[in-house]
């Protein structure tokens, strides 16, 4: 029996512990909590943090698995890549591209490189670093964390009115805060669309597989609040996007396996948000690109991953959006958070037009604050339709009927 080493045992690797075990796999998880909800569906736990590289190669040895893979998060995936090198197993990507994909001061270096289109960025190593590099951006730049997911520290600073040292300091502070490394880069601000593509990547080359319109909250903070799948952008940006999609997932050489890519579409053209070697989070990949295209992304991985052949061809061309449910910031009423006193039309939502899945990750009683990052969504409603318009207006039309009170 081949044997795989999933990283990751949250609800997330859920449907991929699944799938392993229905391919007759001998699946061994591997997560720091040893709480996580998907350790009761695979052969056996191991209590190792995934990003924990030594102690992955240290089990990698013992158990010898067949194979290794990961599933949605960033950081994991050097450690599959780091993993799979050293033990002579086949890797989807090398580990020193590998670093490229997850921080992003290398990854604008490599895109730089190669010519794919990014902002003129730069990375500051100090507080006096960042107020020099930043005082070479006229009006407005982003902040943000070499090294972290989720949106958490990103910031648009704004010094068409502010140009204070202390704004700057705050600035940097808040970032810095937020950086693993304590790199913060500084970035010109792409104005324009986003969206993200989905590519697998089969023997070097790459496939799209679908372009999805994200909506991000407002100003400073950068936090996606829905997807909407298909994009709605004109064909000619469309193709833009896919061009430089592809040509993002060639400069990191990957050779087989899923990418996301974001991408602006700006006034000058697509340019780069970020790439990550993996697939997309936020239920795109696991629910979305299967609602509008029939394309199983769960299943397409694992069998790349075990030397299967995969089969790219979407079966149809739908609508799908999720929404994510969250706290306005006019609740928090200046205190920076309040607490979650009721959650009404849970089961009204559930049942109308389209709406496959209405979910709570808080309750009544549960502390909310103001969306900052992803991690302060309280829930989501996802909806399939005809096209993105009538999914998006039906994921709407629930998000409308889920209603929340604040105290
Ligand atoms: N240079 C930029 N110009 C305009 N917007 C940007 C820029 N950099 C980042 N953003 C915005 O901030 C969001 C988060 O940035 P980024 O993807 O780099 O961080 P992240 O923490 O990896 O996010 P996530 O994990 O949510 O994808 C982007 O999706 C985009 O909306
Ligand atoms: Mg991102």
């Amino acid at each position: 029996m081949k044997k795989i080493f999933i990283l990751g045992a949250s609800a997330l690797q859920i449907p991929m512990i699944r799938l392993a075990k229905e391919k007759g796999l001998y699946v061994y998880v591997l997560d720091y909590d040893a709480h996580a909800v998907g350790i009761p569906l695979a052969d056996e736990f191991l209590c190792i943090s995934t990003i924990d590289t030594v102690a992955v190669m240290e089990a990698a040895k013992k158990y010898k698995p067949d194979y290794v893979m990961t599933s949605t998060s960033d950081m994991p995936v050097r450690t599959v890549s780091w993993v799979c090198e050293q033990l002579g197993l086949k890797s989807d990507i090398a580990y020193e591209d590998a670093l490229c994909a997850t921080d992003k001061n290398r990854m604008r270096r490599r895109m730089k490189e190669r010519g794919v289109p990014i902002p003129k960025f730069y990375a500051a190593y100090s507080v006096e670093d960042f107020i020099g590099k930043s005082r070479i951006f006229k009006d407005r730049f982003v902040a943000k964390p070499a090294d972290n997911a989720a949106s958490r520290g990103v910031v648009l600073a704004d010094t068409r009115n502010n140009t204070s040292v202390k704004y700057l300091r705050e600035i940097y502070a808040y970032v810095h805060s937020f950086s693993r490394s304590g790199v913060v880069m500084v970035e010109e601000y792409m104005d324009g669309p986003e969206v993200s593509v989905e590519t697998f990547t089969v023997d070097g080359e790459p496939h799209i597989i679908t372009i999805t319109d994200k909506m991000v909250t407002d100003l400073p903070y950068f936090v996606e609040t829905g997807h909407t799948q298909m994009s709605r952008l004109p064909e000619i940006e469309q193709a833009d996007i896919r061009r430089v999609a592809i040509d993002a997932v060639r400069a990191i050489n990957m050779q087989n396996g899923p990418c996301h890519v974001e991408i602006k579409a700006t006034s000058k053209g697509a340019k780069l948000v970020e790439i990550a070697a993996r697939m997309g989070g936020d239920y795109i990949t696991s629910m979305l690109v299967p609602l509008s295209t029939g394309v199983d992304m769960t299943g397409l991985c694992l069998s790349s991953v075990i030397g299967e052949p995969v089969d790219l061809t979407p079966e149809y061309a739908h609508g799908s959006a999720v929404r994510f449910i969250y706290m306005p910031d006019t609740a928090a009423d200046g205190k920076g958070s309040a607490v979650i006193k009721t959650v009404e039309g849970i089961e009204e939502a559930s049942s109308m037009p389209g709406i496959k899945e209405v979910k709570m990750y808080k309750g009544v009683g549960d502390e909310a604050g103001p969306l900052k990052s992803s991690n302060d969504r309280l829930g989501h409603v996802i909806a399939e339709g005809a096209d993105a318009d009538e999914a998006a207006a039906r994921a709407d039309a629930a998000l409308s009927a889920v209603k929340l009170t604040y105290g």
